[in-house]
């Protein structure tokens, strides 16, 4: 990278768009999806970068400037907190339909019939930052923010500085109590901060939401404390004893303890009186004088929640019916094609930066060919954009009527623009149909799929190499080094090799600004050797420190399609060990094993099969695991009479529809299949059982009926 007293001014102001640009895009993710890509010290020093050019050229500081914008982004600052129990997140829904959608999953779980009542509290979702309070006999001991679910940050000196936030409760609370709610900021206070952080010259904030979470990770609780917060409390993690039967009901406690609960809350019995809450408060929502993003339904009887439980990472018993997204206009600047690791060809819609919700979109997707079609989409087109809370913005509509002449149609390719393949639409057997998608054919060939695959191979959800970032992968891959996972171990054997190509790589950079600057030529890789030195020791630190490695992680990594880390997880649970996965995958009735799979459907089973029972796959990931130590799933904490067991359900069961009886069997550690085998511990079998009872008599399984299963796991 050039030294700043070195930029022209016309390459200051093009790094500084580049800038604007990508920190916006990580901000993005950091804020509205919680899935950064990039590490805390990388993401500062991009706004280090900024704020350095904008000091040496300050006429060119820009409207849309990230300085402008205060990211408030979580660091090493705080100290970390583990939540005993995950903060989960919860599904969503867009329309009427999907809401009497989920009404109807929880009746079919439940086994329940149209006509029976389902009763549920309809919230407000509170926009801002959710935090977890620990009380400890009534005294505030605790306070974390969500993290990534698992991990969160101590901001107890924080919290305590919010008048919502009791630091010892009323009556007579459980011994141990965790309070869980959102921390938010009214468009009041939000409005009179930003006037005085404006009159002191100091950066405003985008909105509410994000002054909300920044005024909570200020490392001086007297900041805090200036800053006007308010909570509300809506749900609750560790808990010694339940002080009530019902959400509701613990809503009513919590507020006994002198917590503020949300004053519209309502218990709904029909899908009628629930769609009429969310019109309702809808209709209001400008006047509320706080931002919302939707209503959250939750089953308000907490002895079905318990029976309904969890789908990865969010409750069966909620869900959160979203308002419909912030749209924008725009203009189409460029249509350029990106190709993934399975070969896609997405194409992206480069826009003239235009602020959305308080953040700003330069790029946004246009999903596929149809697509670009079905809006007839052109460059130079005046757009819609939309954006909806956690997903990446997207062109929604073309304004025809301002279209200009110079409008240009987009052709879209079909070759892969990186290896010149053939990019085809697949057509589905079964059913005749056209995928939406375009794929490169290049497959193991083309040096995107390759760079791709890589680079999902290090990201964070995968094996999380640090200092192995995605411009070293393209550059290792340019310079012959990785073709696939194993070469990155590989890399550890070869530091030599590896300080060779980044000095380089390095001097090559530097003789091209010389170029640029027409000055001569000069051996400029002695300089850099220093550092050569150290980046290289701690990259081959990085990938020593993940040779030990959990098999979710490991399967995410992989890159199967339709497997990201929720399903990765899943097949983690069920095989347990790589030698499961391994002995399962390539099994006689691998794809049945794999659709019996809680959460797995037809397709990701079929996706994942295909990718085992390709050659080159297993043997990439056999030359893998010589360099790996790969851990086992642990076993559900619950330690159960049926934990490890494979259980077959048959026949007809009478006490729970057999998708509860699943999830319930699995929540305890047991493993379900759907066919009977030598490896089956126990059959439940009930009435009209048939050939699957044959088998259980015939591999000498145990066979019992539902109330003795019942009995068995209590
Ligand atoms: S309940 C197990 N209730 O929405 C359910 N969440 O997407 C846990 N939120 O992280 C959440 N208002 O920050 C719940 N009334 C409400 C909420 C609410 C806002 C937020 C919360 C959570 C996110 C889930």
């Amino acid at each position: 990278m050039k030294a700043v007293d070195k930029l022209t001014s016309a390459e200051a102001e093009k790094e500084l768009d580049k800038l604007a640009r990508d920190i916006a895009e990580h901000d993005r993710r950091y804020h509205a999806e919680d899935a950064p890509t990039i590490s805390d010290a990388d993401y500062d020093a991009l706004r280090r970068r900024n704020a350095g050019i904008e000091a040496k050229f300050p006429l060119l500081v820009r409207a849309d400037s990230p300085s402008h914008r205060v990211g408030a982004k979580a660091s090493e600052r705080f100290a970390k907190v583990t939540h005993r129990l995950p903060m989960l997140s919860l599904d969503n829904a867009f329309s009427d339909e999907d809401v009497a959608d989920f009404l109807g999953r929880v009746r079919r779980f439940l086994g329940l019939q149209d006509e029976d009542e389902i009763a549920v509290t309809a919230e407000p979702k509170i926009d801002g930052l959710s935090a977890s309070l620990r009380y400890e006999n009534g005294v505030f001991v605790q306070g974390a923010t969500r993290g990534d679910g698992q991990e969160g940050e101590d901001v107890t000196a924080n919290l305590k500085t919010i008048s919502d936030i009791p630091l010892r409760l009323k009556g007579k609370p459980p011994a141990v109590l965790e309070v869980r709610g959102e921390v938010y900021m009214t468009h009041k206070a939000f409005e009179a901060l930003n006037k005085r952080q404006e009159k002191d010259g100091k950066p405003v904030y985008a909105n509410p939401r994000n002054s909300a979470a920044g005024s909570v990770r200020q490392l001086d609780p007297s900041i805090t404390a200036s800053r006007a917060l308010n909570f509300f409390a809506y749900t609750w993690g560790e808990i010694s004893e339940l002080p009530a039967k019902t959400q509701s009901g613990m809503l009513e406690k919590f507020q006994s303890y002198g917590f503020v609960v949300n004053p519209l809350v309502k218990r709904c019995e029909t899908l009628e009186q629930v769609l009429k809450f969310y019109r309702d408060i809808e209709s209001k929502r400008a006047r509320l004088g706080y931002d919302i993003d939707g209503v959250v339904y939750k089953v308000d009887r907490l002895d079905l929640q318990d029976r309904l439980g969890f789908v990865s990472r969010s409750p069966r018993w909620a869900t959160a019916h979203k308002f419909p997204a912030e749209q924008a206009e725009t203009v189409l600047e460029d249509i350029e094609i990106q190709v993934g690791r399975t070969g896609k060809l997405a194409p992206v819609a480069r826009l003239k930066p235009v602020t959305v919700g308080g953040v700003v979109v330069q790029n946004a997707t246009l999903h596929n060919e149809d697509q670009i079609a079905r809006l007839d989409a052109r460059i130079g087109d005046t757009v819609i954009i939309q954006r909806a809370g956690d997903v990446i913005p997207q062109v929604v509509k073309v304004l025809l009527e301002q279209r200009p002449r110079s409008a240009r149609p987009y052709k879209f390719p079909d070759r892969c623009p990186i290896c010149h393949s053939h990019a085809v639409r697949e057509v589905d057997e079964k059913t005749g149909k056209q995928d939406v998608d375009r794929r490169c054919t290049g497959g193991l060939i083309c040096d995107a799929q390759t760079v791709e695959r890589l680079k999902y191979f290090v990201a964070r959800d995968a094996f999380d190499i640090e200092g192995l970032g995605g411009t070293m992968i393209e550059l290792f891959h340019a310079r012959g080094l990785l073709k696939e996972p194993a070469d990155i171990f590989a890399l550890t054997e070869k530091p030599d090799k590896v300080s060779k190509v980044l000095a380089e790589h390095r001097a090559a950079l530097s003789e091209e600004r010389r170029a640029a600057e027409g000055k001569e030529p000069v051996k400029a890789a002695k300089k850099a050797a220093d550092k050569e030195d150290k980046v290289v020791a701690n990259l081959m630190a990085g990938i020593e420190a993940r040779r030990t490695i959990g098999l979710d992680r490991l399967i995410n990594a992989l890159g199967i399609r339709h497997v990201g880390e929720t399903t990765a997880r899943l097949l983690a649970r069920h095989y347990r060990s790589i030698a499961g996965l391994l002995d399962g995958t390539k099994a006689e009735n691998a794809r049945e094993e794999l659709e019996s799979i809680e959460g797995i459907g037809g397709v990701v089973a079929e996706a994942i099969h295909d990718f085992f029972a390709e050659p080159h796959n297993v043997k990439a990931l056999a030359r893998l695991l010589t360099w790996l130590t790969v851990t086992d799933m642990a076993a559900p904490l619950k330690t159960s009479p049926v934990s490890g067991k494979t259980v077959v359900f048959t026949g007809t069961l009478e006490k729970m529809t057999r998708q509860e009886a699943k999830a319930r069997a699995e929540s305890l550690g047991a493993k379900v299949s759907g066919s009977v085998s030598a490896k089956t511990d126990i059959v439940v079998a009930g009435p009209g059982a048939g050939s699957k009872l044959k088998d259980a008599q015939k591999h000498g399984v145990e066979v019992m009926d539902e109330d003795a299963w019942l009995a068995l796991i209590g």
